[in-house]
């Protein structure tokens, strides 16, 4: 099929180059110029393990096109999905202006010689395909289109995950499908077939899991779809704020929250799976979309306590980093603390809601000197939050080099490997506050740490077994 995808951020690049690999010819449309000319040069515009390689591919399987201007693409194509931002507006409702002139444009540049679907691949607020309809529409009779524009509206929401997205894409739980009428959903099935069924060739860089089954396809209507969305994210921040809750009485009665977590992970029903306690999810969709949700609620006068708990138990969390610094270091004007990560999450350079951020902010406030070093997203935090007066190092050991603390922040794989006893020399206080639970507590103890973790034994326990 002929496909173009609005908006070349993390889901619209990598949705186009992976509905390319499945064979069909897409255009990714983006307003930003000089993204299209990394893209058109063969270059990711973000960090995302494997994109490069999968737009290189796509150009040899179905094909892949870059360009700015929607016109021509959405007159070709069959499918045209919409995966523009949709940030949080002060309010918590979704911003949804871009959303809105991506469905104007393509309504303009629609005409009658073919049947199209036009799919929502945002997170967007509950009852937003009907205003996705109802925007094409305005853009087909601006333009005087002639004849009957014929078109359908789908949802079909993102479920990727930064920092895996490939792998996510081409190997997901779930294809979730929502529409109003079965010509809509026909195409839409008819276009992820060699997804569903796993008949694609699946690329050497991202190979397809052992035992990968067929690929579920939840068929419903635009409202259930929408709301399938926000409920898979609000029930992440549910599950993970549950295990930090579950911390902060693990902390006071002097349990091991990991232990604890393990233990009710095994249990089928529950899973283990997001249970990890530590300073707080962050990101650019969980507290948006919770946000977002409970502003739906609201519209419709139901208040919803969990969603709301979940929000506080998180911004609860990533204070307890400065409570922790200040039990242990006490003054905090002119000390010296390390960050090590800024990233909301391993494996990605995205910055949007990172909890790095509140705790540098605070810190900084609170009179202290942030050193910080972050594998892949410090020149990100250089451009978009140049306000905050951080020291960027080349790496690790010159981040804690003379700090007074160290804050694991983000759990990349390489801070665990970390000769934790060379860390420590080279500190003027050995502290370390593991934010992500990351370090055996002993161990770094043994290096010679005073180490604090989240939901775990603050002191070495006496005692049996311990
Ligand atoms: N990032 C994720 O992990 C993730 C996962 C699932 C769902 N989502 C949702 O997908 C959507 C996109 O997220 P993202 O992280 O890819 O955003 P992003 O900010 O990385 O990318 C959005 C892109 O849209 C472009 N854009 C804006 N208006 C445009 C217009 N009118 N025409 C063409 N391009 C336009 C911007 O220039 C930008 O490149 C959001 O609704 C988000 O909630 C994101």
């Amino acid at each position: 099929m002929r496909v173009t995808v609005i908006g070349t951020g993390y889901v619209g690049t990598v949705t186009g180059a992976c509905l390319a690999c499945l064979g069909h010819r897409v255009t990714c449309v983006d307003t930003d110029q000089a993204k299209i000319e990394k893209l058109r040069a063969g270059e990711s515009p973000i960090y995302e393990p494997g994109l490069e390689e999968l737009i290189a591919l796509a150009h040899t399987s179905g094909g892949i096109d870059f360009q700015t201007d929607l016109s021509d693409p959405v007159r070709e194509s069959d499918v045209i999905f919409i995966a523009v931002g949709t940030p949080p507006l002060p309010s918590g409702e979704s911003n949804l202006s871009y959303l809105e002139a991506a469905a104007r444009g393509i309504g303009r540049s629609m005409d009658s010689t073919k049947f199209r679907v036009v799919v929502n691949k945002s997170t967007v607020p509950v009852g937003t395909g009907n205003l996705v309809q109802a925007l094409v529409r305005e853009g087909i009779a601006e333009s005087g289109a002639a004849g009957e524009v014929a078109f359908g509206v789908a949802s079909n929401p993102e479920f990727l995950r930064e920092g895996s997205a490939i792998h996510d894409s081409l190997y997901p739980d779930r294809i979730v499908l929502g529409a109003e009428e079965a010509p809509t959903l026909e195409l839409m099935r008819a276009l992820y077939q060699p997804l569903a069924t796993q008949s694609f060739e699946a690329p050497v860089f991202a190979p397809r899991p052992a035992s990968m089954p067929p690929v579920a396809v939840v068929s419903t209507t635009l409202t259930s779809a929408e709301m399938i969305k926000y409920s898979a994210n609000a029930f992440l921040t549910v599950k993970i704020g549950f295990a930090n809750e579950i911390a902060n009485i693990c902390e006071r009665v002097g349990a091991d929250v990991t232990e604890v977590m393990l233990g009710i992970g095994l249990d089928t029903r529950i899973g283990s799976k997001f249970l990890n306690a530590g300073l707080g999810w962050g990101g650019s969709c969980f507290g948006k979309d919770v946000s977002s949700l409970l502003h739906t609620a609201g519209e419709y006068g139901y208040k919803a306590h969990l969603l709301e708990a979940s929000l506080t138990v998180n911004n609860n969390q990533r204070q307890v980093i400065v409570q922790r610094l200040q039990e242990r270091l006490g003054i905090l004007k002119g000390r010296t603390i390390a960050l090590l990560g800024l990233a909301f999450k391993p494996n990605t350079d995205d910055l949007r809601d990172a909890p790095s951020l509140l705790i540098a902010d605070k810190l900084i406030r609170m009179g202290a000197r942030i050193k910080a070093f972050d594998p892949v997203a410090m020149d990100a935090c250089r451009i978009h939050h140049a306000s905050l007066n951080i020291q960027y190092c080349p790496d690790a050991l010159s981040a804690v080099d003379k700090a007074d603390a160290v804050v694991l922040v983000t759990e990349w794989p390489e801070f665990g490997d970390l000769d934790l006893a060379q860390v420590a020399a080279k500190m003027a206080q050995p502290v370390l506050i593991d934010g992500r639970n990351l370090f055996n507590p002993e161990r770094a103890r043994a290096a010679g740490f005073a180490y604090e973790g989240i939901g775990r034994p603050r002191r070495r326990q006496s005692g049996a077994g311990r």
